[in-house]
């Protein structure tokens, strides 16, 4: 029986190793809520289901409570005899010391900063205007209020302006001492700042934020430059690593705080980090725009995340808002916007509509396909006449969380790889050319293609049994073959890096479920592959995958190379003309107009187009075994 039943709750200490962070903590505190109250930031991608199995440290001394069913589930008996644990499910129970390995921690991820290059024209909301105003006299006695109204009305198109009261009180003096010249900053007609002209610079930030990463852009808004970026990991990572996780912690209302809180505070820092770099002061940034999905939009706000993941998966609101960025927590000017792009859907978000934005779908006469893959492969199809968009439910396994020795793209992830024909012996990179700890999204990809190309495995994915007889880089693991990347005294982890038929699995799953996708949205605008003009890749995965080994497994449709191309971070991009066009923000409620949405849960061909997507393409049948031909060659069509 765990003591604390028997002693009641108390205070236990605990202390993580290598690092030495100490923390007292009530008894009965999981290890994962102790590490992160410590500032000990374990990988924790079900968010402490249970589930994920990536959560292990090592119990060095001190009692911890029973193992739990979860664990048995996801630690080998070895690992359970020599004190390995889940820190979601294991329980402090009295003060103890506890190693928390290299694989468990969760690294500095590779960060995507760039996006494409979008021409558009520079006319920001934010703008500064540099007047003269006519003396008053005794034949013209206007109000400071209207005698500045009127010089703004020859220069802009505000034919009224507006003042908060604070800078309403300042005016008469700020007239006169400034001997009538100004230089007013203005967000649309709302009177920011008023100083002795002439001030050049006026600045704004765009804001990404992504469920794993988040990017600032500090904008010099007379030039549309880029001055300053920052850039760290969503602080919320912690709490789970896909949306669902995040989701279902947010119910609480307590815990919706908690997140709204940190990445309100994640914002400002990297906000803080691009003024450093531009050597500004973040006060002077007179308006914010942000893009994420539509989870993270509805987090950062503050806003009830539960509906977005019930059927029919509705959010709060759609619409773009503005909001005194005061008033949702950034640190700005006083009286600076905040700019929420709009989403679309409860799995389609702003940070969509922001590559719609800055791909110009919308005004395009070619048809586009744009794809951003995550957990939720975000996918829109179309052209300047309508566009259909959808979110498929790919699941974790290319951002590395269930796969084995999967990983994020940080230090020591294989990030490329490439198979040898016949000794089929593998020659691999890692980030940061360390020992290999894991395999990222981008190795994924890779070694998914070489198995294919090098026939480990066949159409179906199964690895072929009988070259572990031929060759020793195929073995017996205990749930199926695997194929061993590298051997453990090679490894920073001291265990052969191995990928199982298992994982094979879970990536056909991912790829068919964006293929199955695409096919629904290629049939809803009545058009086949060839048809489609050009196919943007975006985001982090699309920038660092290989595009021809992913054609290679099927996750996209066949189309020509050069079709293909890979847009970076297409929804920063996408936040920062929001920033500096007047007319592409307008254009962000024409997109909302032309976009439809499809339900691919609810889908009556998705479970037609899934299944057939699950198999691997494969052109070269030379490559098997005259036996097992029939598996992989195709169907016949019209075969009597
Ligand atoms: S198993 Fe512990 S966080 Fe996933």
């Amino acid at each position: 029986m765990p003591l604390s039943r028997i002693l009641g709750e108390y205070m236990a200490k605990v202390v993580f190793e290598p690092s030495g962070k100490k923390i007292k903590v009530s008894t009965g505190t999981t290890l994962l809520e102790a590490a992160k109250e410590s500032g000990v930031t374990i990988d924790a991608p079900c968010g402490g289901k249970g589930t994920c199995g990536k959560c292990k440290v090592h119990l060095k001394s001190g009692p911890l409570g029973d193992i739990t069913a979860s664990e048995r589930k996801k630690l080998s008996p070895e690992e359970l005899k020599a004190g390995v644990r889940l820190a979601c499910m294991a329980s402090i129970e009295g003060d103890c010391i506890i190693d928390v390995p290299k694989e468990s921690m969760l690294g500095e991820q590779k960060i995507l900063i760039d996006g494409t290059e979008t021409v558009v024209t520079l006319d920001p909301y934010v703008r500064v205007y540099t007047v003269t105003l006519p003396k008053p006299h005794l034949h013209d006695n206007r109000c400071d209020w209207f005698r500045l109204e009127d010089e703004i009305a020859t220069c802009s198109e505000y034919t009224s302006i507006d003042f908060d009261l604070s800078t309403l009180r300042q005016l008469p003096n700020l007239i006169r001492d400034n001997n009538y010249e100004l230089s007013v900053t203005m967000y649309r007609n709302h009177v920011l700042d008023i100083a002795k002209a002439p001030v050049e610079k006026v600045y704004g930030a765009a804001v990404d934020i992504g469920t794993t990463t988040m990017v600032a852009y500090v904008m010099d808004l007379t030039t549309g430059d880029i001055v300053g970026i920052g850039s760290m990991m969503n602080p919320q990572i912690p709490y789970g690593d896909d949306l669902m996780a995040r989701i279902s912690y947010s119910f609480n209302q307590e815990n919706l705080e908690k997140l709204s809180k940190l990445v309100i505070e994640g914002v400002n820092k990297i906000i803080a980090e691009g003024c450093m770099k531009a050597g500004i002061d973040p006060s002077v940034l007179g308006e914010i725009t942000i893009v994420g999905n539509t989870a993270m939009h509805h987090i950062f706000l503050g806003l009830y995340p539960k509906y977005l993941s019930l059927a029919p998966y509705c959010p709060v609101v759609k619409q773009p808002l503005d909001i005194p960025a005061q008033k949702v927590g950034l640190v700005a000017h006083r009286l600076a916007n905040c700019h929420m792009l709009p989403v679309m859907a409860g799995f389609v978000g702003s940070d969509h509509v922001g590559v719609i934005l800055s791909c110009d779908i919308h005004n395009s006469p070619e048809m586009t396909l744009a794809i951003d893959v995550g957990t939720n492969g975000e996918i829109v199809l179309g052209n300047k006449d309508g566009m259909v968009c959808c979110s498929a439910a790919a699941g974790p396994a290319l951002e590395g969380s269930t796969i084995k020795y999967g990983m994020r793209a940080a230090d020591g992830a294989i990030e490329r790889i490439s198979i040898k024909r016949g000794s089929l012996k593998p020659t691999y990179k890692t980030i940061g050319n360390t020992k290999p700890l894991g395999i990222c999204g981008s190795g994924i990809i890779d070694i998914a293609a070489e198995m294919l190309k090098a026939a480990v495995i066949d159409v179906t994915g199964s690895i072929r049994p009988e070259l572990e007889d031929e060759n020793d880089r195929v073995q017996e693991g205990t749930h199926g073959y695997e194929y061993v990347i590298e051997w453990a005294r090679k490894t920073g982890l001291n265990k052969d890096i191995v990928i199982t038929s298992n994982d094979m699995r879970e990536i056909q799953l991912a790829k068919a479920a964006i293929y199955a996708g695409v096919s629904i949205l290629m049939e809803k605008k009545g058009i086949t592959a060839k048809d489609i003009d050009r196919v943007m890749i975006a985001g982090a995965f699309g920038n660092y995958i290989d595009i021809e080994k992913a054609m290679t497994i099927g996750l996209f449709p066949e189309v020509p190379m050069e079709k293909v191309m890979s847009v970076g971070n297409a929804a920063g991009t996408g936040a920062r003309v929001s920033l500096i066009s007047r007319e592409k923000r307008d254009e962000e409620k024409v997109i909302l107009d032309k976009l439809s949405y499809v339900e691919l849960a609810t889908h009556c061909t998705f479970q037609k187009h899934f299944v057939s997507a699950m198999n691997f393409p494969h052109k070269d049948l030379s490559l098997f075994p005259e036996t097992m031909k029939h598996v992989y060659a195709p169907i016949p069509r019209n075969k009597k």
